[in-house]
C-alpha cells in the first residue's frame, strides 16, 4: 500500500455507509450502442442521473465516478493514502518518473524536484520562460509581416517545449531536438484514457521510445561532463549531481524525471494556451478588458491575464480526469467504498456544475477577479489537482502562460481560418483538428 498520507491522515471506521448509487445499466448501454461517443459524454449521464459520488459498469465491477467538491477533496487531499495512484496511464513514456512514483519511491522523487519548482528553484526559470517567450513573439511578428499562415496549437506546443526544455537543460530548442521530441506527444497520444485500457502498447511506440530515450541519454552525458547549456545549469545537472549520493538515482530513473517533466510540462500548458486563444476568438472583448485593466507589467493587467487562464482552466482543465483506485474500504460523502474499486475525480465535470458555478459554459474571466465570483469550496475548482500529488508544475506552468500572454496579446489577434468545433478527450482534453490562422500586419 502507497504511504502517502498527509498529516491530516487518521483511522477510520471502514465501509460503513450505504451503497454508492448506481447508474442503471440502460445508460452504459444507450452510450454504447450509440457508437460509444467520448467518455466525457457517458460520464456527465452518470453524474446527471445519479449525482456528486456515482457508479457505472463498463465491466464486472462499477467504477466510482466523483465530481462533488467535498468528495474530491475527501479522495485528492484528506485522505489520499486511501486513494492512490496504481500503474499510471503513462508508465510507458514516463516510467518510474515522480508522476506514476508510490510509495516512499515517490516521496523521495517528490521531495527532490518540488524545491526546483518552487520559491528560489523557481526563479532560475524566470529568465528562460521569458526567453522562450521573446523567441515565440518574434517568430509572430515575422508572420504578420509575411503573412504566413501558423497553427496556434503547433505554436504553443512549440512555446511550452522550448520553456521546459530551457529549464531542464539551459539550452533553446534547437529544431532537430524538437523533431526528436515529436516522438513524446506521439507516445503519448497513444496512452489510453483509462488505466483499465492500458494494454503492451510498447512495441507499437518503440521507436518514437527509443528516440525520446536518445536525447534523454545526450542530455545526461553533457550534464555528466560538466556541459552546460547557454542558459546556464539545468535540472538535469541537479539529477546527475544528485546521483553521486543517491544510488536511486540510476541513468534509468533521470531518463524518467526528464521524460515525466517534458510529457507533464509541455502538452498541458500547450492545450491551454491553444483554448485560450479560440476563446478569445469567441469572446473578444475578454482581451480588450484585460489589456484595459493595467498598463504593460502591472500587476492589475497580469491578474487579468491569469483570470483569463483560470477561466480557461476551468472550462478546459486539461487533466480532466484523475484516475486512483481504493487501496482500502472507506466511507466516502456518506457511502461505502469497497477496497479495489477505480475512482474517477473528474474536473471538467465539477468545473461545469451548475450548481456550482452559474451559467457554466458561458466563458466569463470575472469569476476569477470578482470577490464572490467563484465556489469558496477548494474542491470546486481543482484544474491542478489537489493534495500531495497536486501539480509539481503549476507555478512554472501559471508563469509561462502569463509571461507569454504578456508578450502576444497586445500586439497580435489570431484571425482563425477554421476553429475545431469538437474536444478530444484523451490523456488531455484537447481541440480535435487543426487550428490554421493568420495574424494582422503590425502597424508600421
Ligand atoms: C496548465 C498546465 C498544467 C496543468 C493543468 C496540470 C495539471 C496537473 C494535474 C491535475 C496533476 C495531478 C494529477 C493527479 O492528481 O492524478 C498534475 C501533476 C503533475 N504535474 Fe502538472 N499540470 C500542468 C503543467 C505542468 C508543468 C508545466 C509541469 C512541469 C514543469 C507539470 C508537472 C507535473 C508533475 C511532475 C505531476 C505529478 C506530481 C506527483 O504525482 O507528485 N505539470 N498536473
Amino acid at each position: 500500500m502507497d504511504t502517502e498520507a498527509g498529516p491530516g491522515a487518521r483511522p477510520h471506521a471502514p465501509g460503513t455507509g450505504r451503497p454508492v448509487p448506481e447508474a442503471e445499466p440502460g445508460v452504459v448501454e444507450r452510450w454504447r450502442s450509440g457508437g460509444g461517443g467520448e467518455l466525457v459524454e457517458l460520464l456527465a449521464r452518470v453524474r446527471e442521473e445519479v449525482g456528486g459520488v456515482a457508479a457505472f459498469r463498463l465491466g464486472p465491477a462499477p467504477t466510482v465516478l466523483v465530481t462533488d467538491p467535498t468528495a474530491v477533496q475527501h479522495v485528492l487531499a484528506r485522505f489520499p493514502e486511501r486513494y492512490v495512484k496504481r500503474s499510471h496511464r503513462a508508465r510507458l513514456l514516463i516510467g518510474d518518473g515522480v508522476m506514476a512514483a508510490t510509495g516512499a519511491a515517490w516521496k523521495r522523487q517528490r521531495r527532490l524536484l518540488q524545491g526546483q519548482f518552487t520559491g528560489p528553484g523557481m526563479r532560475r526559470y524566470e529568465q528562460r520562460i521569458t526567453a522562450a517567450a521573446r523567441t515565440t513573439a518574434e517568430r509572430w511578428d515575422g508572420y504578420a509581416r509575411t503573412g504566413q499562415v501558423l497553427d496556434v496549437g503547433r505554436e504553443m506546443h512549440r512555446f511550452a517545449l522550448d520553456a521546459i526544455w530551457r529549464s531542464l537543460t539551459g539550452y533553446p530548442l534547437d529544431e532537430e531536438t524538437e523533431r526528436e521530441l515529436a516522438a513524446v506527444e506521439a507516445v503519448a497520444a497513444a496512452v489510453p484514457t483509462l488505466p483499465a485500457d492500458v494494454a503492451d502498447a510498447r512495441d507499437a511506440v518503440a521507436a518514437d521510445l527509443a528516440r525520446i530515450d536518445a536525447v534523454a541519454r545526450r542530455a545526461i552525458e553533457a550534464a555528466r561532463s560538466g556541459v552546460a547549456g547557454p542558459d546556464g545549469p539545468g535540472l538535469v545537472h541537479v539529477l546527475t549531481e544528485a546521483a553521486t549520493e543517491r544510488p536511486e538515482y540510476t541513468d534509468g530513473l533521470i531518463r524518467d524525471e526528464l521524460v515525466t517533466l517534458l510529457a507533464a510540462g509541455h502538452e498541458t500548458t500547450a492545450t491551454t494556451l491553444t483554448w485560450l486563444c479560440l476563446l478569445l476568438d469567441r469572446h473578444p472583448t475578454a482581451r480588450e478588458h484585460a489589456l484595459a485593466a493595467g498598463g504593460e507589467g502591472s500587476p492589475e493587467r497580469r491578474q487579468a491575464i491569469q483570470a483569463l487562464i483560470h477561466e480557461t482552466l476551468r472550462l478546459y482543465p486539461s487533466a480532466w480526469i484523475l484516475p486512483r483506485h481504493a487501496a482500502e474500504d472507506d466511507t466516502l460523502a456518506g457511502y461505502s467504498v469497497e477496497a479495489g474499486t477505480d475512482i474517477l475525480v473528474c474536473p471538467y465535470l465539477t468545473h461545469r456544475d451548475p450548481g456550482l458555478w452559474p451559467d457554466p459554459e458561458h466563458f466569463d474571466p470575472r469569476r476569477f477577479t470578482a470577490p464572490d465570483g467563484r465556489p469558496a469550496h477548494p474542491g470546486a475548482y481543482f484544474p491542478f489537482g489537489m493534495g500531495p500529488r497536486a501539480c509539481l508544475g503549476l507555478q512554472f506552468a501559471l508563469r509561462e502562460s502569463t509571461v507569454l500572454l504578456e508578450h502576444l496579446l497586445p500586439v497580435h489577434v489570431p484571425e482563425f481560418a477554421a476553429t475545431p468545433t469538437k474536444a478530444q478527450y484523451g490523456i488531455t482534453v484537447r481541440p480535435a483538428g487543426p487550428t490554421p490562422a493568420t495574424l494582422a500586419p503590425l502597424p508600421a
